[in-house]
C-alpha cells in the first residue's frame, strides 16, 4: 500500500511540505477547496503552484471544487502524477477528457454518500477511484465504517472487468482500520500522519 500524506490540517503548509519531502511518504496529497463545493476555502492558482514546486515527491491532487479545469489548465506542466475531480461536479466527462489531454492521470472521487456503482461505467476510462471515507471538506473526521465495504464492492468489479484502475481512500484513517483495507492501493491521511511521520512507516507494516 502506498501513503499519499495530506496537509490540510496543519497550519504552516509549507514547512509540513519540506518536512514531507524528507519522509517515507509516497505521494504528497494537495486538497484544494473552493467554499462552494465545500464550505471551506483554501489555495489559490498561485498557491497550489508554489507548493507544488516545493514537493519534491510524486503528487497527487484532490480537487473539492465545482470548476476544476480552471485550476488544470494553469497546472498541468508542474509536477503532479494524479489528478483527482468529484464525480458529483457538473461536465464530469468533458472535465475526465481534458485531463486526459492534458497528459495527466485521472482519479474521481466519489462522496460517501454517492453510490458506488455509479463509478463503474468510467473503469476503463480513468486511472484512479478515490473513495471519500470522510464527507469531504476537513480533516480530523471519523473513518465512516461502511466505507470498507465500499472498497470491496469497487475492487470486486475492477477485477471483473480486468481494468487496473487504482483505488485510494480518504478521510478518517489510523491504525484500527488500516488492516481492513487490503484492496486499497493509496491510503491517504492527514491527522495521523502529521501528528507522528511514524506512522507512515505503520502503516506500510500494516498493509504489508
Ligand atoms: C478531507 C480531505 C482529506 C483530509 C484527510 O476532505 O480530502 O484529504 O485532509 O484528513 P484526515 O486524515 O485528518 O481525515
Ligand atoms: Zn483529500
Amino acid at each position: 500500500m502506498e501513503v499519499s500524506t495530506s496537509f490540510l490540517s496543519d497550519k504552516d503548509y509549507k514547512k509540513t511540505i519540506l518536512e514531507l519531502n524528507m519522509t517515507n511518504t509516497d505521494y504528497i496529497h494537495f486538497d484544494v477547496m473552493d467554499g462552494k463545493f465545500v464550505e471551506n476555502k483554501n489555495l489559490s492558482i498561485k498557491e497550489l503552484i508554489t507548493y507544488l514546486d516545493l514537493s519534491t515527491k510524486k503528487n497527487d491532487v484532490h480537487f473539492m471544487v465545482n470548476n476544476p479545469l480552471k485550476y488544470i489548465e494553469k497546472i498541468y506542466l508542474y509536477n503532479i502524477d494524479y489528478v483527482t475531480v468529484h464525480y458529483e461536479i457538473k461536465n464530469l466527462d468533458k472535465v475526465i477528457d481534458k485531463i486526459k489531454e492534458y497528459g495527466l492521470k485521472v482519479g474521481v472521487s466519489l462522496k460517501p454518500s454517492t453510490d458506488v456503482k455509479e463509478i463503474f461505467p468510467y473503469l476503463d476510462k480513468i486511472n484512479m477511484v478515490l473513495i471519500m471515507s470522510v464527507v469531504p471538506g476537513k480533516s480530523g473526521q471519523t473513518f465512516i465504517e461502511d466505507s470498507i465495504d465500499r472498497v470491496n464492492e469497487l475492487k470486486e468489479e475492477i477485477i471483473k472487468r480486468k481494468v487496473s484502475t487504482k483505488i485510494e481512500i480518504d478521510g478518517g484513517i489510523n491504525d484500527s482500520v488500516i488492516d481492513k483495507l487490503s484492496n486499497v492501493d493509496i491510503v491517504v491521511s492527514a491527522s495521523y500522519i502529521l501528528n507522528d511521520y511514524n506512522n507512515i512507516d505503520k502503516i506500510k507494516r500494516i498493509s504489508a
